[in-house]
């Protein structure tokens, strides 16, 4: 059993408007093995703790370990030679549609060997460790065919099983049609040979589609997270991205977990996800290397709809995996306050992976996944901007980074 005092603790729970934080002076958290046993105020805490094992807080800002529940993490190739040309002008969807974007890192994946893109993405998940996430949700998504599909998500397999962050899967065959196929054929391969396969071998908790112009259409959707949902997948949509395709009264209807992107949600999709339940995922960073109008987080938070922010990170819209600047990004883009964006990336992110039972929040039972920020209160943090402002990374109860 070991304790951490000398703490302000931000315990970030379900209930409550999106900006209660649950702040908490002078704390104390106790846990046990990988699970919380104890939170509450230094002057309460019961005698039998008093003696064990403890480490001095230092007056830091401890939480729940950040959580970043969208991203693309492994993939072959970066896409730099797109990036000036973006700048300039081109939208993604026109370098999308000859044959760049999407479809590059898809050939450039293919080549790359499963060791070759677990040691890599491996790289990615020790920094991000640094910057204080315990849990990522990785999409497949650039493979593309049945074979390379299952690599990539034997690639996260391997990673829930070497390295201490809690690895999320997501099985998003429907990224893109690949070439060489009609939208019929791979629709097809997708729901009788590639969600069977992915459900009979447990690769992935959740199955993701982009619903866009360029890419699947809500009909062709609709027969894909139909055989998903059968297989036992839980849903998540990337949609109203680009446009409007009435993606997020989509995914209401089709009770998704979470909805991500969103920047074209129209007020009735806003109507449609309070009544489902289902959580918003803002992406800012992919708002702003796609150049499209940030998400108007307000309307939803203010619609009683809840937001998480995550980084998407990927070769492409999103290519950084860095969740402190995400948030910043959640404040100045998307207008959400400091403490809002602190449970966009905690018990929000939690709720967007169906996990707000174990994760997410410092409660009694849960993991013991927490981080210690050096900052005087949440504000500070996210408006004055560092590379890194974690000093310490606790997932099931073990230290995974130390400043
Ligand atoms: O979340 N929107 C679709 N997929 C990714 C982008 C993938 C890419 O550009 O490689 C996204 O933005
Ligand atoms: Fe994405």
């Amino acid at each position: 059993m070991i304790k951490i005092d000398n703490i302000n603790l931000a315990q970030c729970l379900d209930s409550g408007t999106q900006s209660e934080i649950h702040l908490m002076k002078d704390a104390v958290v106790v846990w046990d093995g990988n699970l919380i046993e104890w939170v509450g105020s230094k002057s309460e805490l019961p005698k039998k703790y008093k003696n064990i094992q403890t480490v001095d807080g230092q007056k830091a800002l401890l939480l729940p370990g950040l959580i970043d529940c969208h991203t693309h993490l492994a993939f072959g190739g970066w896409r730099s030679d797109e990036f000036g040309e973006r700048v300039a002008g081109v939208p993604y969807a026109e370098i999308t549609a000859r044959g760049g974007g999407i479809s590059s890192t898809v050939k450039a994946t293919r080549a790359a060997t499963e060791d070759d893109l677990y040691s890599r993405s491996y790289d990615f998940l020790e920094k991000m460790r640094a910057l204080g996430v315990t849990t990522v949700e990785c999409k497949s998504g650039y493979g593309l065919s049945l074979d390379d599909e299952m690599k990539l998500l034997r690639v996260y397999r391997r990673l829930g099983e070497s390295q201490p962050l809690r690895i999320v899967p997501t099985f998003l065959g429907a990224h893109l049609v690949p070439q060489g196929t009609t939208r019929e054929e791979y629709c097809k391969l997708v729901v009788d040979k590639m969600i069977p396969e992915v459900a009979k071998n447990a690769l992935a908790e959740f199955c993701d589609v982009f619903v866009d112009d360029h890419a699947f259409s809500v009909e062709e959707a609709t027969l894909i997270v139909a055989k998903a949902k059968e297989c036992g997948l839980q849903i998540k949509l990337h949609v109203d991205q680009l446009s409007n395709g009435k993606g997020a009264e989509f995914a209401a209807e089709c009770g998704a977990t979470s909805a991500d992107h969103l920047e074209y949600i129209s007020e009735d999709g806003i109507q449609a996800m309070k009544r489902s339940g289902t959580v918003a995922v803002s992406l800012p960073l992919a708002t702003l290397y796609t150049f499209q109008k940030p998400l108007d987080a307000r309307a939803l938070i203010d619609a009683g709809v809840d937001v998480a922010i995550a980084t998407d990170f990927n070769p492409g819209s999103a290519p950084s995996y860095h969740l402190p600047l995400a948030m910043m990004l959640g404040c100045t883009l998307n207008r959400m306050s400091p403490a809002e964006v602190l449970k966009a990336v905690t018990i929000k992110a939690a709720k967007a992976l169906g996990k707000i039972d174990t994760i997410g929040s410092i409660e009694v039972g849960k993991k013991a996944d927490f981080v210690l920020i050096d900052t005087p209160s949440i504000d500070h943090w996210m408006y004055h901007f560092t590379e890194n402002a974690n000093r310490l990374t606790v997932i099931n109860g073990n230290t995974v980074f130390k400043a």
